[in-house]
């Protein structure tokens, strides 16, 4: 067999190739061509992981195994390689993680060189921002590293739903909306691909809980996957066109994804037209052939054993060799435009500096501030000394954990933040808190590979600690810190709730504070939603600083001080409480085959080896979010689309370019500054269709967009398109998207409950806008289902 062998490389082929679409046509039919059957078997899956435990069946042998950050090849520490056919000239290609920057190992053995990436904010912080600019800058300085460490293909962005709050990846996703969420990822696959590197836009579909993630049972009505869970993929398909999409572990609709035809050929290619290849999550799916004639390109990471599976059902005439020459072919495509195809001699040495100066911008742009009173923010000038409490302060949490965790070289704490903005610390309070957290540590189990570390309790502060530190200190900064990662979803207690202990130390601290007249501010270092509602009204200030990647401390050093005026705002509601989350009762699910549990707890291993099929119905329908919540009227802590500013806008002068819809319609805004300090803001555009028909949301986002930064008295006119599609619901009985006759409203809103503003107009006839392959069915179970 010619497969090479993939060794250690300084750098691709020499000769960079300039080629024209017919003669990469030909090259690629000639290269399939030339290729054995066996060479094509082992070309659709991926050169597999080494250091990977595997045993004779191919599956992790090993509890705890690390899943990825062990291909020891071209770049070590990427998440995986295709092969190379060194006698037909095809180079490998190279796949590393992911959504918050490059993940690959920082440090090679017998190297002095090294190969930090920078960790980015996380992508719900990015989409806060609200500024598709932005993310795209972000993805220029992500595809530099890609491109000069010698990357071809960034496993990134992942862009699933935030259905539920406790999903343990919603820091790796934009929203809990799908239009916000699919221009958030074209802006970043457009970025990253600017650099003529790849991306993969993940995990396709309906991948919105972790727990037994490779054994889900997806069931889903065809309306809300088309108008929630597919909706921002169609976007960043359309807008982007991106290298690849990797599909999700989970079964939709009774099919693993990996192995769906309607969701990789039907709706992906002839629904939406994508172009590039597609690729298992790793490790995903069960039956390589399924996975073939579905359209699932690449499996990976790959596996010897479903290579031969391939291979023998092509000789055995149960797979035609045309399906594998077709998925070879849409790799070769991409393979063509990649780096190490063209010999693009990577230097090791990316812009760091630069990047590090994208990412402390950026997270100061995708900041919240949920609560500013008593002028608590920015601080006062005279501002000397900050105590600051919670353990977090001082070791921050820069991002989440397992592949959408990055290597960087340093990150920035919030302490150190402070005292590079010229601020000095409570040093006593300090040091009881490096002693204790010390002390802590040391009771703790090691820590696995890939896997969230357990979080040490937090440090009891009673009333006297704290009126200690507020007769020395002139204002407190209360650190709550959350982290989670793949292959976990959230607990209830001590995560999405505060602890007792946290909760003591906001009360403690503020009334302290409070009573020496100074003030206590809450900074949020989470990556997903917590409840805030009974305990909001305690502190002055609250500011959701998400995790902010290597320069958090720095970026919340900005916006505390005033250099930066906050202008981020929510992209997924903070409920009152988990039991308004319209999922609350389904999630993440419930076992289905316990008779098969013979492997102690719900663990990663065992559901490789053994899955034990667990099953969640997605009953809340299109309801999802804030769909639910305005809808049906639910209270809610912070609406999706909230936050604050340090100034204040005034929106008027809504103008639609006609009061009667045709094809196209325009809507503009005057935003005014009204305050005294410069600052930007987001206007939101929703939409209420009119009723009669299928039943709608009460409203839904259909455009935003964010000022420049506005002088005070400075006006700025926005505007927004709203297209048929703009106006359209997906009617499964027709299996298209239709948009109902009558009214709408058009609402400007600073929030999805703070309506600035509001036009109507008409559409004489109803509009079928566009009509979609019959696909993705349901059982019965869920067409008893409304939504
Ligand atoms: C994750 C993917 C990731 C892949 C490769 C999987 O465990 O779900 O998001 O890209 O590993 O590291």
């Amino acid at each position: 067999m010619a497969l090479a062998v993939i060794v250690l490389a300084g750098c691709g082929p020499q000769v960079p190739q300039e080629v024209s679409s017919p003669a990469d046509a030909e090259k690629i039919t000639g290269w399939i061509e030339g290729m054995s059957l066996e060479e094509k078997a082992y070309f659709v899956t991926g050169t597999g992981m080494s250091g990977f435990g595997l045993n004779t069946e191919g599956f992790v042998s090993s509890p705890g195994a690390p899943v990825v950050g062990q291909t020891q090849s071209l770049v070590p520490g990427a998440a995986g390689t295709t092969y190379e056919l060194a006698d037909l000239g095809i180079t490998p290609m190279v796949l590393a993680d992911g959504p918050a920057g490059l993940r690959i190992s920082p440090v090679r053995p017998g190297d002095t060189a090294t190969y930090y990436c920078t960790a980015f904010p996380v992508a719900t912080l990015l989409a806060s921002s609200w500024d598709t600019g932005l993310i795209a800058r972000v993805g220029e300085a992500m595809g530099s590293e890609v491109l000069e460490y010698g990357a071809d293909i960034l496993l990134g962005p992942g862009m699933n739903i935030h259905r539920n709050p406790l999903c343990g990846r919603n820091f790796e996703y934009y929203s809990e909306d799908p239009y916000l969420t699919g221009k958030m990822a074209a802006a970043m696959v457009n970025g990253v691909e600017s650099k003529d590197v790849g991306t993969s836009i993940k995990h396709f579909a309906a991948n919105n809980a972790e727990t037994n993630r490779n054994a889900l049972k997806t069931i889903v009505s065809e309306r809300a996957l088309r108008e929630i869970y597919l909706e921002g993929f169609r976007i960043a398909v359309e807008e982007s066109q991106p290298w690849t999409v990797m599909s999700s572990y989970n079964l939709i609709n009774g099919t693993y994804a990996p192995e769906n035809h309607d969701l990789l050929t039907k709706v992906l290619r002839d629904d939406w037209g994508f172009e590039g290849f597609v690729m298992t999550d790793w490790f995903g799916g069960r039956d390589p052939v399924a996975m073939m004639n579905a359209g699932n390109d690449l499996i990976m990471p790959g596996l010897p054993m479903q290579a031969e599976a391939i291979l023998k059902a092509i000789k055995e005439g149960t797979l035609d060799v045309a399906v594998v020459d077709r998925n070879i072919e849409r790799i070769l495509q991409i393979l063509i435009r990649s780096p190490r195809y063209k010999g693009y001699e990577y230097s090791g040495k990316p812009d760091l500096r630069a990047s590090a100066e994208v990412t402390r911008e950026a997270a100061t742009q995708g900041m919240v501030l949920l609560k500013n009173e008593r002028g608590a923010l920015p601080l006062a000038e005279e501002t000397r000394i900050i105590a600051a409490f919670g353990k977090t302060s001082l070791e921050i949490v820069t991002g989440g954990t397992g592949s959408g965790d990055v290597n960087e070289a340093y990150s920035v704490s919030l302490v150190d933040g402070l005292r590079g903005a010229g601020y000095d610390l409570h040093e006593d309070l300090l040091e009881r808190y490096r002693k204790y957290m010390e002390a802590e540590k040391a009771k703790l189990p090691p820590v696995k590979p890939f896997m969230p570390s357990k979080p040490i309790p937090e440090m009891e502060v009673d009333i006297l600690l704290a009126r200690r530190a507020a007769a020395e200190a002139d204002v407190a900064l209360i650190t709550i810190g959350r982290n989670s990662g793949e292959f976990f979803d959230r607990n209830i207690e001590d995560d999405f709730n505060l602890s007792v202990s946290e909760a003591a130390m906001i009360r403690n601290v503020c009334d302290a504070f409070r009573e020496a007249g100074k003030k206590a501010v809450v900074i949020l270092n989470i990556g997903g939603v917590i409840e805030t509602a009974s305990w909001k009204d305690i502190p002055d200030a609250i500011l959701l600083a998400w995790q902010a990647g290597q320069e958090t401390g720095n970026s919340v050093a900005d916006i505390i001080s005033g250099k930066v005026n906050p202008s981020g705002k929510l992209t997924a509601t903070f409920p009152i409480k988990y039991g308004d989350v319209p999922s609350a009762g389904n999630f993440p699910g419930r076992m289905i085959e316990t008779e098969k549990i013979d492997t102690a707890g719900n663990d990663i291993v065992a559901s490789f080896m053994n899955p034990r099929f667990s099953e969640v119905v997605y009953e809340e329908g299109i309801y999802v979010g804030y769909r639910y919540y305005s809808t049906f009227e639910v209270p809610v802590s912070y609406e999706f689309g909230y936050g604050l500013s340090y100034t204040s806008f005034e929106y008027s002068n809504l103008v639609l370019s006609s009061d009667k819809f045709r094809n196209r319609l325009t809507v503009s805004i005057d935003v005014k500054n009204t305050g005294e300090v410069a600052g930007r803001e987001v206007v939101q555009l929703y939409l209420s269709a009119p009723s009669g028909g299928l039943d709608k949301p009460s409203s839904e986002l259909k455009g935003f967009g964010k000022t420049r930064a506005l002088a005070p008295g400075e006006v700025q006119t926005l505007t927004f398109d709203l297209t048929p599609r703009s106006l359209a619901s997906f009617d499964p009985s027709l299996s298209a998207w239709m948009a109902a006759a009558g009214e709408y409203t058009v609402k400007a809103g600073a929030s999805s409950r703070d309506i600035r503003q509001s036009s109507t107009f008409s559409l004489a006839k109803s509009i079928k806008v566009k009509e979609e392959s019959r696909a993705l069915i349901p059982t019965e179970t869920i067409n008893e289902l409304k939504h």
